[in-house]
């Protein structure tokens, strides 16, 4: 058969595991796909950079925007992260017919409407599991295998560094930058720590996990945010006190209005119950828990980040986006219909 033609923009911790798992899977890729899926480029912004993985002889390139015009190229994975320039290569692999796979929470919760409406235009595949709680399964169940059952809450530990952070902090009784510091010596948060710990990482997940849950449209600024970096010893020694732990949630929630339902979404430290399945999860660990009317209680719990765990969600939707385009036909990666109000920022 035609083999299908994969392009991977960024070879970091996220885009060298992507490489290595295509090239050391090839076989059994092609056999689950239907065709061979073959690695044709990988974009990087420096040729000599220092990299977890031996990318095959001749496919990195420093030019991106060459790699996404090439009209071969069936396959995108964008694992470059940030809006600009994932957002235009996005924006042109898909109006080059090629389909689309991405990990970028920021980008799809600061502009995701732009690029869902490009991937319907262009009628391709636009698909991003990688993009919350790393190698968990939580986006496709929500837009899926729960579509025909009500979803009323959400509620996500959907941060490794902070859960990390805040674990620490319960278990030794350290200060927030103590265990902050520690965080950052195993190589979980980064050297900025801003993102994580201030909770941008966790609302940009927290929208989309509401869009999907919800059928509605939810960007990170509707989304009220709050991180730990103001959590102190003392809060945890009282939650403690009181048979809680302090945890960094994202809060996704359908509530009844004048006008019918309204979506809110919400990153806080909250105290939760040690009896409650989500005080369980320790260390880095992600884990989301999901209400619904019809299959009521369920948790999703995993890996939530570093480069394997995270290719291992891109690979899933590379070989469902592969099936598609073998098939002719399209998957709905959105699922947002934007049949319901958000309810804006801070009116929680
Ligand atoms: N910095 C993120 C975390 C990585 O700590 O969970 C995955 O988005």
């Amino acid at each position: 058969a035609k083999s299908l033609k994969v392009a991977v923009l960024g070879c970091g911790a996220v885009g060298s595991q992507v490489v290595r798992l295509l090239t050391e899977q090839a076989d059994d890729l092609t056999a689950r796909v239907g065709a061979p899926v073959e690695l044709v480029g990988v974009a990087v912004r420096r040729l000599d950079a220092p990299r977890d993985v031996e990318v095959p002889e001749g496919l990195l390139t420093t030019d991106a925007t060459g790699l996404v015009s090439r009209d071969d190229v069936d396959l995108v994975v964008e694992v470059i992260g940030g809006i600009e320039p994932a957002r235009s290569l996005i924006l042109a692999a898909l109006e080059n017919g090629a389909s689309v796979v991405t990990a970028n929470k920021a980008l799809l919760a600061e502009d995701g409407p732009t690029l869902f409406e490009a991937a319907a235009k262009a009628e391709r595949d636009l698909y991003y599991e990688a993009a919350v709680a790393g190698a968990i399964p939580i986006l496709r169940p929500l837009r899926e295998s729960l579509a025909g059952d009500k979803v009323t809450r959400v509620l996500g530990i959907v941060n490794g560094t902070t859960n990390f952070i805040l674990d620490k902090m319960d278990s030794s009784g350290a200060g927030f930058s103590e265990a902050l510091e520690e965080a950052q010596q195993l190589g979980y948060a980064e050297a900025d720590p801003t993102a994580d710990v201030e909770g941008f990482d966790a609302a940009a997940k927290a929208a989309i996990l509401a869009s999907l849950a919800f059928h509605s449209r939810v960007t990170a600024s509707d989304v009220y945010r709050e991180g730990i970096s103001e959590v102190t010893a003392a809060d945890v020694a009282s939650a403690r006190d009181m048979g809680s732990v302090v945890k960094l949630l994202a809060i996704c929630e359908l509530r009844p209005g004048p006008h019918g339902d309204q979506v809110a979404a919400r990153v806080h430290p909250a105290m939760i119950p040690r009896s409650h399945p989500l005080a369980s999860v320790r260390e880095a660990y992600n884990a989301v828990f999901v209400e619904s009317e019809a299959a009521g209680q369920l948790m999703f719990y995993g890996p939530g980040a570093g480069g394997a765990p995270t290719a291992s969600a891109v690979l899933g939707d590379l070989v469902t986006v592969a099936r598609n385009r073998l098939a002719g036909t399209r998957g709905a990666g959105e699922s947002a219909y934007a049949d319901r109000a958000v309810q804006p920022m801070g009116e929680t």
